[in-house]
């Protein structure tokens, strides 16, 4: 079926001009951007958007690096697009990523890993909804 995926360019690669270099990646894989908007997260932002790993040690590390610098939100659309998107980015960890991923290629380390995708379709509208209005949304 047709879905829509939450992704998030990350800092470390915005730091690094990839943000083309990462899309081109992403529409190679037959998946479509069909919104997009480069924003500097709040400290809230991040926290609400990580809530699920409050507990985690790396929490903190996690909410600082991602308020560290901008990030590119986008809504991803195509044929079965969460799980797609999960390969097209590869391994959490870049040092377990396949070849051709967006990991493998630019991820720096676990926490400076690039790109975010959602990891369910269920989380996918949670995510979606939680930057995107629907009207920012053009299919
Ligand atoms: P992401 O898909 O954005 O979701 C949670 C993030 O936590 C994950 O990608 C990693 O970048 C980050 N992270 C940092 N340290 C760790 C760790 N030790 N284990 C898992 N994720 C980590």
């Amino acid at each position: 079926a047709i879905e829509r995926t939450l992704s998030i360019i990350k800092p470390d690669a915005t730091r690094r001009n990839l943000t083309g270099k990462i899309n081109a990646v992403i529409e190679e894989a037959g998946l479509r951007v069909v919104a997009q908007k480069r924003v500097r997260l709040t400290r809230e932002q991040a926290e609400g958007f990580y809530a699920v790993h409050k507990e985690r040690s790396f929490f903190g590390e996690l909410v600082d690096f991602m308020v560290s610098g901008p990030v590119v939100v986008q809504v991803l659309e195509g044929e079965n697009a969460v799980a797609k998107y999960r390969e097209v980015m590869g391994a959490t960890n870049p040092a377990n990523a396949d070849e051709g991923t967006i990991r493998k290629l630019f991820a720096e380390s676990i926490e400076a890993n690039s790109v975010h995708g959602s990891d369910s379709l269920e989380n996918a509208a949670i995510e979606v909804a939680y930057f995107f209005a629907q009207t920012e949304i053009v299919g």
